[in-house]
């Protein structure tokens, strides 16, 4: 019988799905779970590409041995090192003694520092550079079976040769992937990943892909988003490859017929372009008075044919959401009451995660309120003139309760920001 894990002649999928973690990275809710993808190349030596996190070691193990048997695996090339892939390297050793592990010297630095495996190159800056090969070819061999690699470098398993390309800050700085020429074939690591387990297929043609769009969005925008120009750079890097036919990143799908919408997306996202055009509110309100004019700007909205309206009561949403909404749609209204002379605390982490990623652009307005003494909407406002965003509306400011006064002044927001989409 076939085996969908199967999905290259030779290459076979040996990861795992999780579907009990409640957050990724201690941070990210998983609604749809999330897969940690390995790799095994069968030829006349065996690779595996990357490894798993902890919980499911021996399922690792388990798969290899289910491929190849009592045969051993000769190398183990890491393209990335978060332990999310990296934490199974101890036991994937003491599993293959003789295996060579394979890293550019960032990568065997940290596989020393994060688990203490002797790969000859000692932890701490310089040791593994001074060791690496130089151009392309055969890397550097160390003294504890491992393999130091340098952009370009090649790997030949048999009929098949790998070729490593360095792709630094694809989130980390020892990030890179591994091309095979003979099936224009890459292991890419994080990049293209998503959140979402695999239920039955492993590539986009055995799978319904509809919902992992927006993990994708959510992935990106979360743990991706703040690298917008080191991805630029790996992107031109896998441009320069002849085409690609087979993507296999280390979350979610393996993608093939459907990798050209997801290299665009990919694309879009790292130049920070808006996805679609639509109006994001996302608001914090402890009474329900900025509330209700964050309700009453979505109805002003949509009477002026504003038809995708996201809100967002930034209590009640998971901040990764608001983000990947705020990388996905072309505008942004943030409103937040007064609290303590300062931003209401769950706005004060929108617009610090929005920093931080340097959204460079979005169409944008703030409301805000007081009891006594406002500060937010000059808080907003601040941060607007910080990220060089331009407001298209004076802001609106309520007084203690919510007044239908304040409807022309809410009007006038929806008007500019409809004016601009
Ligand atoms: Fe999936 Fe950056 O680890």
């Amino acid at each position: 019988m076939k085996r969908v894990t199967e999905f290259v002649p030779g290459v076979h999928y040996v990861g795992a799905n999780d579907r009990t973690k409640h957050r990724f990275e201690g941070l990210w809710p998983l609604p749809h779970g999330v897969s940690y993808n390995a790799y095994l190349i069968e030829d006349e030596k065996v690779a595996l590409v990357d490894t798993i996190d902890a919980a499911f070691t021996e399922r690792l193990l388990s798969s290899v041995r289910e491929v190849i048997g009592d045969r051993p695996v000769d190398y183990l090339i890491i393209n990335h090192m978060e332990p999310d892939h990296s934490a199974s390297i101890h036991a994937v050793r003491q599993a293959w003694p003789d295996i060579t592990i394979v890293g550019n010297a960032k990568t065997l630095q940290m596989v020393e520092g994060f688990y203490g495996v002797d790969v000859g190159c000692g932890v701490g800056a310089g040791a593994a550079g001074a060791a690496g090969g130089s151009g392309a070819g055969l890397g550097s061999k160390t003294s504890a079976n491992s393999l130091i690699v340098k952009d370009g470098d090649t790997l030949s398993l048999g009929a098949r040769t790998l070729q490593f390309h360095l792709i630094p800050m694809v989130h980390w700085p020892e990030t890179m992937v591994t091309y095979v020429a003979a099936e224009g074939l890459v292991f890419s690591g994080d990049a293209f990943g998503t959140f979402g387990t695999l239920d039955g297929g492993v590539t986009d043609a055995q799978l319904d892909t509809a919902h992992y769009r927006d993990e994708m969005v959510r992935y990106y925008s979360n743990i991706v988003g703040k690298y917008g120009v080191p991805v630029q750079n790996a992107l031109r890097k896998l441009a320069s490859l002849p085409p690609l036919r087979t993507v296999c990143p280390t979350h979610g799908p393996v993608w093939t017929g459907e990798f050209p919408q997801v290299l665009d997306l990919y694309d879009r996202m790292s130049r920070y372009e808006p996805l679609e055009k639509g109006v994001v509110i996302a608001y914090g309100s402890m009474y329900g008075n900025t509330a209700q004019t964050a309700e009453r700007l979505a109805r002003e909205l949509a009477a002026r044919g504003v038809r995708r309206v996201v809100m967002h009561d930034l209590s009640s949403s998971h901040a990764s959401f608001v983000l990947r909404d705020v990388f996905k749609f072309s505008a942004l209204v943030i409103g937040s009451p007064t609290y303590n002379m300062h931003l209401y605390p769950p706005v004060q982490a929108l617009v610090d995660d929005i920093e931080l990623r340097g959204v460079p652009s979005r169409v944008f307005a703030c409301f805000g309120g007081f009891t006594w003494a406002g500060a937010a909407v000059k808080k907003l406002s601040e941060f607007a003139d910080r990220m060089g965003w331009e407001q298209v509306a004076p802001p609106v400011e309520v007084k203690q309760g919510y007044s239908l006064e304040k409807t022309a002044a809410i009007a006038a927001v929806a008007e500019a920001v409809a004016a601009k989409m």
